[in-house]
C-alpha cells in the first residue's frame, strides 16, 4: 500500500517542508491501511468517503486531495487579501488535510461487498482513531487538533486556525451531498 499512498498523495506530501512531517504523515497512512486491514487498492478506490450519505462515488482519496487543497486555497485567499492576525502553518495543513480522515481506515470494514462501520468504528469515530494513529506515528501535537477537532468533535473546544480551515473545507465537500439527497441542493 505504501506504493498506493505515495502516488495518490505525491502532490500534497511534496507540499510538505518538514521532512519528518512528510514521513510521519505517510506513515500514518500506511500503518492505518494495516490496522484497518486494507490491502488492496481497489478496496480504497472504492470506499465512500462518509457512510453517512450517499458519495455518489466520490472516493475517500479523492474526498482527503479536495478538502486538503480546500483548506490551502482558503488560507492563501485569507493571506492574500489582509494581514491575519495569526500565523497559519502549511505544512501543519497540508499534513493535517491528508490526516483528517485516515481514522476512517479503521472505523469502516468491507463485508460482503459492502462497506459499513467497523466495531472499532463504533467504539473510536475517525477524529479520536485517526488522532491516536497520528499520535502512535510521533506527529506534532497542532496536527493532532486538526485531526481530532475537524468534526463535530471539535465543537466548542480550542482549535488551531489549520483545524477550522480543514473543517470548512470538509463541510464544504460534505453538505452539498447530504443536500442533494433531501432534495435541498437547489441546482
Ligand atoms: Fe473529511
Amino acid at each position: 500500500m505504501e506504493n498506493y499512498f505515495k502516488e495518490c498523495f505525491k502532490e500534497i506530501l511534496s507540499q510538505i517542508k518538514d521532512y519528518d512531517i512528510r514521513e510521519k504523515t505517510l506513515k500514518t497512512w500506511i500503518v492505518a491501511a494495516k490496522e484497518g486491514g486494507w490491502t488492496k487498492p481497489e478496496e480504497l478506490e472504492k470506499m465512500p468517503f462518509t457512510l453517512l450519505t450517499d458519495c455518489r462515488g466520490i472516493n475517500l482519496i479523492e474526498h482527503t486531495i479536495a478538502v486538503t487543497k480546500g483548506a490551502v486555497g482558503l488560507a492563501r485567499a485569507i493571506e492574500s487579501s489582509y494581514k491575519p492576525p495569526f500565523e497559519i502553518n502549511y505544512d501543519f495543513l497540508w499534513a493535517g488535510g491528508l490526516l483528517h480522515d485516515v481514522g476512517k481506515l479503521t472505523e469502516f470494514e468491507l463485508v460482503d461487498g459492502q462497506y459499513r462501520k467497523s466495531f472499532a468504528g463504533k467504539c473510536t469515530r475517525h477524529p479520536i482513531s485517526g488522532a491516536i494513529l497520528a499520535a502512535k506515528n510521533g506527529l506534532p501535537n497542532e496536527i493532532i487538533n486538526i485531526i481530532g477537532c475537524h468534526a463535530k468533535e471539535g465543537d466548542g473546544r480550542p482549535k488551531r486556525i489549520e483545524t477550522i480551515l480543514i473543517h470548512q473545507a470538509d463541510f464544504a465537500t460534505f453538505d452539498p451531498m447530504v443536500m442533494l439527497r433531501s432534495d435541498t441542493l437547489i441546482v
